[in-house]
């Protein structure tokens, strides 16, 4: 069987930067607070008008445009987000319609935080069965228009954040590009954080209780998250490693979801990986849900930190709870 590469990434992030200080002059917060539980300084929100499947054509068109292609090349995209334009239809028939492709299939993935890593699990088993050639994953999240603003929503809402990356995954020599993928779900844990309204239980599925209660607001137990995390991140990885026969040590870099710099550092101390070894970028852009692993990807080939060789692992946990991990021979 052929093995399957990441072509090339893509991302796009708006344009607006939304400081801490902003945040702290709509809620009861302080930059201080927010930098020392999360490590966030920054993050991108979108214009009015803009949603996530915006985003992701952006992010696609430079993934496709650096992987020498054009949009008529692409067999197959796949889309996640949480946060669609539409609750139907899914992103991914938009982003076929934009770049202007071929009638090829459109399939959307709903597995949040773990989503980028989801999708490409299906880009994999796509591209080493001989199915497509070339497979589109997109990640891409507009956030900011649907946290609670006020300081019932701090916890939650200096965290999330908007933008997109993608990635073009084609054929290679096998033991190369995605040596494998390890998904995960518990879904016991769905309501420790959840956005649980407008809902198909609901016989009119929209109403004003839901909207003056504020069920449409995302609902996060932070601290429980944040302790299954810190478990499941270090497990997935380890996981990834075991099942190639590699060891931390052979581990180039690691990449993963930008949730929260204090998650990130716990999981790299767990696993005894220095600091170089562990990419963060979530002190600009905070937390961008299933966009985050592919603009950190998009980030770290144009600062040079992959190179031809290199083992990485992507690892991402979140929502339901999912978890996941990838290792790629870059
Ligand atoms: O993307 C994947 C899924 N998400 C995650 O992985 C996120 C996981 N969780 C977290 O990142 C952290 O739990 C948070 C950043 C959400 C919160 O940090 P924390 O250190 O767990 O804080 P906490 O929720 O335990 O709250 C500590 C205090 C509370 O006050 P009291 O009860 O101690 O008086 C909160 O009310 O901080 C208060 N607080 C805030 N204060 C200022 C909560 N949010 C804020 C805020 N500004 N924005």
């Amino acid at each position: 069987m052929r093995g399957a590469r990441i072509l090339s990434t893509g991302r796009a992030l708006p344009r607006r930067v939304v400081p801490n200080s902003d945040l702290a002059s709509v809620m009861d917060t302080t930059d201080e607070w927010i930098v020392q539980r999360t490590g966030i300084r920054e993050r991108r929100f979108v214009e009015p008008g803009v949603g996530s499947a915006e985003l992701g054509v952006l992010a696609s068109a430079s993934a496709i445009e650096k992987a020498g292609l054009s949009p008529a090349d692409i067999d197959f995209i796949i889309f996640a987000t949480l946060s669609p334009d539409h609750i139907c239809p899914g992103n991914g028939v938009i982003v076929q319609e934009k770049l202007g492709m071929r009638n090829v299939g459109a399939l959307d993935v709903r597995n949040q935080c773990s989503g980028f890593i989801y999708g490409l699990s299906v880009a994999e088993a796509y591209v080493k069965a001989g199915i497509h050639d070339r497979v589109l994953v997109v990640g891409a999240e507009v956030q900011s228009t649907g946290l609670d603003m006020t300081t019932r929503g701090r916890d939650v809402s200096v965290i999330f954040a908007d933008g997109a990356g993608a990635a073009v995954v084609g054929p290679c020599e096998p033991g190369r590009g995605i040596l494998s993928c390890h998904l995960h779900s518990e879904g016991k844990y769905k309501k420790e954080l959840m956005v649980d309204a407008p809902s198909s239980l609901d016989p009119h599925r929209v109403t004003h209780e839901m909207v003056d209660s504020g069920r449409h607001f995302p609902y996060m137990n932070g601290r429980y998250v944040f302790t299954h995390a810190v478990r499941r991140f270090p497990e997935v990885i380890r996981e990834a490693l075991d099942a190639n026969g590699f060891t931390l040590e052979d581990l180039t870099l690691l990449v993963p979801h930008q949730a929260n710099l204090r998650i990130t550092q716990a999981v790299g101390s767990a696993l005894g990986l220095p600091p170089e070894k562990v990419f963060s970028n979530v002190e600009r852009y905070g937390n961008t849900t299933a966009a985050s692993i592919p603009i950190a990807l998009d980030e770290c080939v144009e600062l040079g930190r992959l190179r031809e060789g290199d083992l990485v692992c992507l690892a991402a946990f979140g929502s339901s709870f999912t978890w996941a991990s990838a290792l790629l021979r870059w």
